[in-house]
């Protein structure tokens, strides 16, 4: 049964990663079709923390192809390579971005994305997919997220790549 995410006033961000990571593991474990539950780590994601964007991206031979989001319409097609998106993909790690009108080739789907954050799913060597998360806040990730959603991502890869 869907219900909505119960957040107590006043969270800090590392709370409220540690009430939704449990959340996300039993959503995700009751379902064994991948996009359904893409779908709803966007949704949890959203939600809990009111970021400005959040979904992922799939890797589709050199391109990523936009997948479940969360959040206003989105550019559909990224090249490994291009972006954050694409970086975070071709380097095979996390990339945090405190502005991103200061990373060079970024893709502005949106002027109201300010900083952002990117975490790639590597399963086999090859990464699978990304998780991107934009802000309209300036500076608004640090590797508290980035160690939380690397944790996300491992529940998604232990639950649909492991072989
Ligand atoms: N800014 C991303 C593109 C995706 S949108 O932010 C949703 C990038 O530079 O790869």
């Amino acid at each position: 049964m869907a219900q909505r995410i119960s957040i107590p006033a006043g969270s800090t961000r590392e709370k409220i990663y540690n009430i939704i990571l449990p959340r996300i593991d039993s959503v995700i474990s009751g379902e064994k079709n991948y996009i359904a539950n893409l779908a709803n780590t966007a949704a949890v994601l959203k939600e809990a923390l009111g970021f400005f964007w959040v979904g992922f991206y799939l890797r589709e031979g050199s391109e990523l192809v936009l997948g479940p989001f969360q959040g206003p319409l989105a550019c559909t097609r990224i090249k490994i390579g291009s972006g954050v998106c694409g970086k975070s993909a071709e380097q095979q790690k996390t990339l945090i971005v405190p502005d991103v009108d200061t990373f060079p080739g970024h893709i502005a789907c949106s002027t109201s994305s300010k900083s952002e954050i990117v975490v790639p799913l590597i399963a086999g060597e090859e990464t699978k997919l990304v998780l991107d998360i934009d802000s309209s806040t300036l500076n608004d990730f640090s590797s508290l997220d980035g160690n939380y959603l690397e944790k996300v991502i491992l529940l998604i890869k232990n639950h649909h790549f492991s072989s």
